[in-house]
Formats: C-alpha cells, structure tokens, sequence
C-alpha cells in the first residue's frame, strides 16, 4: 500500500479533505493481543491449530463456544459445575489433544482458574474470559476475550497464548463491522429499545466463526475508549451493588483486587425472577440472560438452573453513576416484594 503509515494506528498520515468521526485515540490497550472478529473465531482457531480432538465444556455456556470446538474438528464433551462454578467432576486424566474449557463466569471466577491451573496441565485448559476482559492471560494454553460486552464495538475477539501453544494467527480481515455498526449508532442517537433488532442482527451475523483478523474498524473504535475508566467504574458500581445486594443474594460472591466484572449476579431462589425482568425492562432497566441456550441442558436443582432460571444480571458498567446503582437495587427488592413466589 502507498502512503506514509507512520503514525502508530497503520493510518496513513493525510492532511485536509473531509472530516471524519471525532473519536479520541489512546492507542492499543490490547497491544499485547492477537486479534479476530469474535471471541468464538479465536476459540476455534485455538483448537483447530493445536489439533485438539476432545474438548470439554461446561454445560453453562452459550451455544457459540460449543459450535466453535465441534467446527473446529472436536468433539464435545460437556461437564457440570458445582455450588462454587468449579468444574464438578474433575477428569482424573486427560490425554494428549484434548483439553478442558474454562470460563471465567462474570469476571468473578479467579480463583477457579488458580485452582484448576493446580489440578490440570496447563497446556490441557483455555480460559473463556469473554465475561473477564481485564483477567491476565493465566498460563493455561490460550486465555480468549470478548471486548464487545464491556464497550459499544460491532465485534471483536482477543487472544493470548502460552508459549505450548501452537502459533495461531487470524486470516484474511473481517469485513463485516461496518454492516454492524447500526445499532451502536442507534443507541448513541435514539436509544437501546430502537436498536435492539439491529443489535440481534449483528450479534447473529458472527454465527460463522472462521477465524478472520479483526477489522481496522474495530481495532480503531478499541482506541478511542477509556479502557482505565471502564475499570474503574465497573469495580465502583460493583461494590456499591454488592454493598446492598450481598445480604440478601442467594449466591455468594467476592471480588478480588483486580477483578472487572461484567454484571452482578443476583440469585433469587424460589422468586418469580422472570416477571421482575420484565417489569425491570417496562422501566428501561435491561439485563442480560445467561444463556437461554443452557435452558435445555440445565437439571433440576443444579447451579446451572439456579443461574439460567431465578438470577438477575445486574448492569454495574461504566455508564453508570452510584445514584443509578442503587436506583437498580432499590428497584429490584420492591420487585422481589411484589413477586414473592415462583410462577
Ligand atoms: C462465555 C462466552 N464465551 C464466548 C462467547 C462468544 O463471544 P463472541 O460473541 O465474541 O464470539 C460468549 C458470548 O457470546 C460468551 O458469553
């Protein structure tokens, strides 16, 4: 390519003409990184180049990361957690080419992932620390992260890999982020409700994971977010809502020093979790479900029902002020007063 590239953003240098977005840049906070269109593309690309055959995966996760270790050439093998989201059974043995996935639930599970670096090989765990974007690159064989839920970006997946790895390196460049820019544009201008279809469409359209490079789009829109507010604010809100929600969740929690959480979790046995969803959403407060794909595999009385059927996600992000935090707490216990029992 012509021009001269030498600002550190692979831009070339050109002065006048049109105007483009004003988006601030604070350079590569990810530098260390290799970067796909999805966490999913980089999960399959893990498996595909290190020729894994047997992939263990937790039951409670979204169907993407299942369809990544199958597209990738594995075969699937789910497993349960316990009370404490560790791996309940833990294999006694697991042979060469194969490998157990861990996620790192909410940016809350580290010292599962401490735990499990002590009864496994490192090289035979990948972290799924899509819901951990800050989490470090732990050791185990590949840690593998998705920036799009902790910031309004069209897609977007980052990879670290321990040196037992086989290199892996992304294809040709996504070309699909400008076809799902709509509904972050929607939302700065209207609001989530309006963009919410165009937000399904794009989220969709990652459905093929064959590992492609990460658009320049995204790489640019990545810089020009505040990643060290992001941190902060995440942490603050989280401990305001645990300051409250803690004595009465039904899960416990705890969060260490560096931890980021993507939510709060909140636990509600026995109570009507669902109706107080829906009423938190009539009053513009939305959260997130994980994951209804879990619906058909989740046991009666299992962790993984509790979490898909009586928790609420609570947002503690960045957008947040304190005020909202506890807005959304106080909110949620006048509802759990309103709907009491299950169904
Ligand atoms: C735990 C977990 N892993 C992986 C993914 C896939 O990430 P991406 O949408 O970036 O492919 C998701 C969400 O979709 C997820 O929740």
């Amino acid at each position: 390519m012509a021009g001269d590239y030498s600002n550190n953003n692979d831009l070339p240098v050109e002065i006048g003409g049109y105007f483009g977005l004003d988006m601030p840049d604070f350079g590569d906070a990810f530098a260390d990184t290799i970067k796909f269109q999805s966490g999913r593309a980089a999960m399959r690309a893990v498996i595909e180049r290190n020729g894994l055959s047997r992939v263990m995966v937790p039951s409670y996760v979204c169907d993407s990361i299942i369809k990544a270790a199958r597209d990738a050439g594995a075969e699937v093998e789910i497993y349960g957690l316990d009370g404490s989201l560790y791996p309940e059974k833990m294999p006694l043995f697991l042979p060469e080419r194969s490998a157990l996935v861990y996620v790192n639930y909410f940016g809350l599970c580290g010292p599962n992932i401490a735990r499990l670096l002590e009864e496994l090989p490192p090289e035979r765990l990948i972290i799924d620390n899509s819901h951990a974007l800050f989490a470090e690159h732990s050791g185990a064989l590949a840690s593998v992260y998705s920036p799009r839920k902790f910031a309004g970006l069209p897609d977007g997946g980052l990879l670290r890999l321990s040196p037992g790895s086989q290199p892996v390196s992304p294809g040709e460049e996504d070309c699909g982020s400008f076809a799902r820019m709509k509904y972050l544009l929607v939302r700065m201008a209207y609001s989530a409700r309006e963009g919410y279809a165009d937000f399904n469409s794009a989220r969709n359209s990652l459905v093929d994971n064959s590992p492609l490079r990460m658009s320049r789009l995204t790489r640019r829109l990545m810089r020009s977010i505040r990643w060290d507010r992001v941190i902060e604010r995440r942490r603050a809100n989280y401990m305001v809502m645990a300051g409250i929600m803690d004595p009465v969740n039904d899960l416990k929690w705890s969060i260490a020093e560096k931890d980021v959480p993507l939510c709060y979790p909140f636990a509600a046995k026995g109570k009507n979790v669902n109706k107080i969803k829906k009423e938190l959403a009539g009053l513009d407060v939305f959260t997130a479900t994980y994951w209804p794909d879990v619906l058909p595999r989740a046991r009666a009385n299992t962790i993984e029902a509790t979490l898909v059927n009586e928790t609420l996600f609570l947002p503690i992000d960045q957008r947040l002020e304190k005020a909202q935090v506890e807005k959304v707490c106080n909110l949620v216990l006048e509802l759990m007063g309103k709907y009491p029992v299950k169904n």
